[in-house]
């Protein structure tokens, strides 16, 4: 593209003052600033801007949304536990199930300078996300005698340091061919005032990632989607980086999804609290759907029933299994997901070739959320998990109220006591064992080789190789 082309298109969009820094470019920027300008599609952030591309007003909506039907933990339904985990069992010894990771995000909350799951967070260990997430993906495998494959996407934030540490680590015992890594894409961010594509640098847009929401359209431009057909995977367990109590793989919640024939099932777990930063599961007018909660007006999180329960009280802990067959025809645009638009404090690189820190939010990004399938599938379901079960994510900087590295180490930990406990181990109160996924995947696992009376006075972490 020459100076004078790439001119004639900003200009139809008001968008020149990017080739303001043209002049002191080299050859190389040039053409990489370039690039960058021709894949942008300046006619939908235009309309995602304006508001032409309606999103969801949220005020009206919200009050009709009510909670969905749900496995809920001791109540009734049409199949027990035990059915359903033989269900998951079966599918898992027959091969059918991989696993997908979204680690494509910044983690700027965590304060964080590498990939999140890169973060230490065993308590004793020492163990990183990234240790104890692919060290459970291996013991299911080994339990079950396949190999499950882990779909792991990156962003450009993210690819080339998750890509390096991993190797480094030999993919924590995982295959070289059961690992496919694959990256998101990006959009803009956009000055909130002026609707002007920000510069990061003279010779680079602002770019973030499009959200988990890019997972199908990412995966339909790498490798994984052919592997996964190639492979016959029918099931796809899907999680987050920052939640390292995960039941991986877990046989119950894939035995409940597949005797159901749902598309997309989530798990959650009980509101205690309107305030709460998770999205909430929602029926309105008989569609599933997920409301996050930065949309979710206060009125909606604090509403009531008769008898005193959170009236939308199922949050979203982020983990799913997705029939594949599904996913992959919303990678085929069967199911174009909606942006959403979050307004952030983003540094930009002014006409005067300055780089401006701003102190308040200045620009809007737009992400798209993969729950937003869950309205284009035909069949949902939702089933309960305890949390100390199940979900301690780490969100927040150490110190912090709410989910912080500390409160996680201290789920991890009481796992830990929880299990050997039951398998009537003697574990001094506070005392941490950190049960590493080698060891042992859950309770039945910590019985089979502990043995009764035995006891644990500090510090300890359990871990076997064979
Ligand atoms: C998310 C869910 C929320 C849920 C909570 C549970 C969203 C929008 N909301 O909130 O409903 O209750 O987790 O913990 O997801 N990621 C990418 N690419 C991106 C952005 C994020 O791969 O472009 C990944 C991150 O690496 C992370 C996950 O998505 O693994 C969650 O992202 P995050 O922004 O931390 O979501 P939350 O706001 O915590």
């Amino acid at each position: 593209m020459t100076y004078a082309e790439l001119l004639k298109h900003l200009e139809t969009y008001g968008q020149t003052h990017l080739l303001k820094h043209w002049d002191v470019l080299t050859a190389d920027e040039r053409s990489h600033l370039s690039g960058q300008i021709m894949s942008v599609d300046f006619a939908q952030l235009a309309k995602l801007r304006t508001g032409e591309t309606k999103a969801v007003d949220w005020k009206v909506a919200a009050p009709k949304a009510k909670s969905p039907p749900a496995v809920r933990i001791g109540k009734p339904w049409p199949y027990d536990a035990a059915a359903a985990k033989a269900a998951g069992e079966k599918a898992l010894r027959a091969g059918e199930v991989g696993a997908v990771l979204v680690a494509g995000g910044q983690g700027t909350r965590l304060g964080f300078d590498h990939p999140k799951g890169m973060y230490h967070i065993g308590p004793v260990s020492d163990a990183t996300l990234f240790q104890i997430l692919l060290e459970k993906i291996v013991a299911a495998g080994r339990r079950y005698g396949v190999r499950i494959p882990l779909f792991l996407m990156t962003s450009p934030a993210t690819n080339d340091e998750t890509i390096a540490f991993l190797e480094r680590h030999n993919r924590f015992g995982l295959a070289e061919n059961d690992l496919v890594v694959f990256c998101q894409g990006t959009m803009p961010a956009v000055d909130m005032a002026t609707g002007k594509l920000l510069l990061a640098s003279s010779s680079e847009l602002a770019l973030s990632p499009d959200g988990h929401g890019g997972l199908p359209a990412a995966l339909s431009r790498s490798p994984a989607q052919s592997i996964i057909r190639d492979r016959r995977l029918t099931h796809l367990f899907y999680f987050q980086v920052d939640n390292p109590l995960v039941t991986m793989c877990d046989p119950t919640f894939l035995g409940y999804h597949i005797l159901s024939q749902s598309e997309v099932s989530t798990q959650v777990v009980a509101k205690q609290d309107p305030a709460e930063r998770v999205g909430v599961l929602a029926e309105i007018d008989g569609q599933a759907l997920i409301i996050e909660y930065s949309d979710l007006p206060e009125a909606d999180a604090a509403r009531r029933t008769d008898d005193g329960a959170l009236a939308l009280w199922a949050g979203n802990t982020a983990v799913h299994v997705f029939d594949a067959a599904f996913l992959l025809s919303a990678a085929a645009g069967a199911g174009e997901l909606p942006f959403h638009i979050a307004r952030k404090k983003v540094p930009f690189v002014d006409d005067s070739g300055n780089t401006v820190d701003p102190t308040e939010p200045n620009a809007f990004k737009f992400e798209k959320f993969i729950f937003d399938l869950l309205p284009v599938a035909k069949r949902t379901l939702v089933v309960e998990v305890t949390p100390a079960d199940a979900f301690a994510p780490v969100k927040n900087a150490p110190g912090s109220k709410t989910d912080s590295p500390e409160h996680v180490k201290a789920a991890i930990g009481a796992q830990g006591r929880k299990w050997l406990r039951a398998a009537g181990a003697e574990v001094a109160d506070g005392t941490i064992v950190e049960i590493s996924p080698l060891f042992a995947l859950d309770a039945d696992q910590v019985r089979e080789k502990i043995k009764p009376g035995t006891r644990y006075e500090k510090a300890t972490y359990l871990r076997s190789d064979e």
